[in-house]
């Protein structure tokens, strides 16, 4: 005659074969294993057998335990296993995958990248400013007076608490200016904004690099040298630069640069394509009053500065007919930059 215990063994045993699911598993589990399950309880009825019992029904009662929980568990395993076949047949892995979408640089923001690239090499460090920005900045620091037709609300963006869209990068020259001494050498790249009539050449935001290099004994002659290297650098040897005189309030004398080159499509076209000049000394003036010190003592030091229209040069580089594709965001033509 098997013990009890044996014959619960079998019988959950039993019951764990013919199991069909996990749920059924655990139902069985309970009822032979769990706190009042009918195998747990011979844990309590064992206190009141005889003494020498004790040991061979304790023996007993581990086995069953044993061999009971190793049947539940092994039966759970093919019951993952069974789980995880069945969603693996669901995939088809012969299938071609979805292609990510590889993103490229904006045309004008790879020309702002070349461009910086040049005049890090000449030693040239990058300053920042805002784009909105007080008229203080914009215009007065700049020498720009309250007449100057710029400052008109017909041509440029105002908000309603009297600041502006910087209508050029010149800002950022009085901004780097207040927050180091000279000598100086910065570029500065962003936007500006400005309400022109938009056209194939005109946009209300367009973009610039701006320099200022200040130092002692600073002439035209760098000036010049150092945009006649950086037109050679980016539109080849074979590039012709012109200078003609220009008027800008903050610099003195003033010049617009003109480029030319057999290289490119428009090869014969002389194509304006920056404002330069020597800084003014009222600039220099208007930054000592700012920075309560003579630091920049006209004086002693001098400098040039230039801005440089960075949609014209993409244009002229890339040759593209029409400022306004830089905005579109139509793909057929920025994948043309990819
Ligand atoms: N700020 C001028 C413009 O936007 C360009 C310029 C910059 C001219 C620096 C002289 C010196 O037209």
């Amino acid at each position: 005659m098997p013990h009890p215990l044996e014959q619960l063994r079998d019988e959950a045993l039993r019951q764990i074969e013919s199991a069909t699911d996990e749920q059924a598993l655990e139902t069985t589990r309970v009822k032979y294993l769990g706190r009042s399950g009918s195998i747990s309880s011979w844990g309590e009825k064992m206190k009141a057998l005889a003494k020498e019992e004790k040991p061979v029904v304790g023996k007993l009662l581990n086995e069953v335990r044993n061999a009971v929980t190793a049947a539940i568990e092994s039966h759970n395993a093919q019951f993952h296993l069974q789980k995880e076949s069945g969603a693996l047949a669901k995939i088809d892995i012969s299938l071609p995958g979805t292609p990510h979408e590889i993103g490229s640089l904006h045309p004008l923001h790879q020309m702002h990248e070349r461009g910086i690239q040049i005049f890090r090499r000449m030693g040239f460090a990058l300053a920042e400013g805002p784009d909105v920005e007080t008229e203080w900045y914009c215009f007065d620091a700049l020498n720009t007076p309250p007449d100057h037709p710029a400052r008109n609300e017909q041509d440029t963006f105002y908000l309603s608490d009297g600041r502006l869209l910087r209508t050029h990068t010149s800002t950022v020259q009085i901004r780097a200016m207040e927050s180091a001494p000279p000598p100086l050498r910065v570029i500065a790249s962003g936007a500006a904004y400005r309400r022109d009539e938009v056209d194939a050449t005109h946009s209300a935001q367009f973009h610039q690099i701006e320099g200022l290099y200040v130092d002692e004994n600073v002439s035209v002659a760098d000036l010049k040298g150092e945009l006649e290297f950086f037109m050679r650098e980016l539109f080849g040897p074979g590039t012709d630069v012109q200078f003609r005189p220009h008027y800008f309030p903050f610099t003195e004398p003033s010049l617009e640069v003109y480029v030319r080159s057999k290289a490119l499509k428009r090869g014969e076209q002389w194509i304006e394509v920056a404002g330069c000049g020597m800084v003014h000394p009222a600039v220099f003036e208007a930054v000592i009053k700012a920075r309560d010190d003579k630091a920049y003592d006209p004086e002693k030091w001098s400098g040039y500065a230039f801005g440089l229209g960075m949609d014209r040069l993409a244009m002229i580089l890339f040759d593209i007919p029409d400022i306004r594709l830089f905005a579109q965001n139509d793909l057929r033509f920025l994948r043309q930059f990819a």
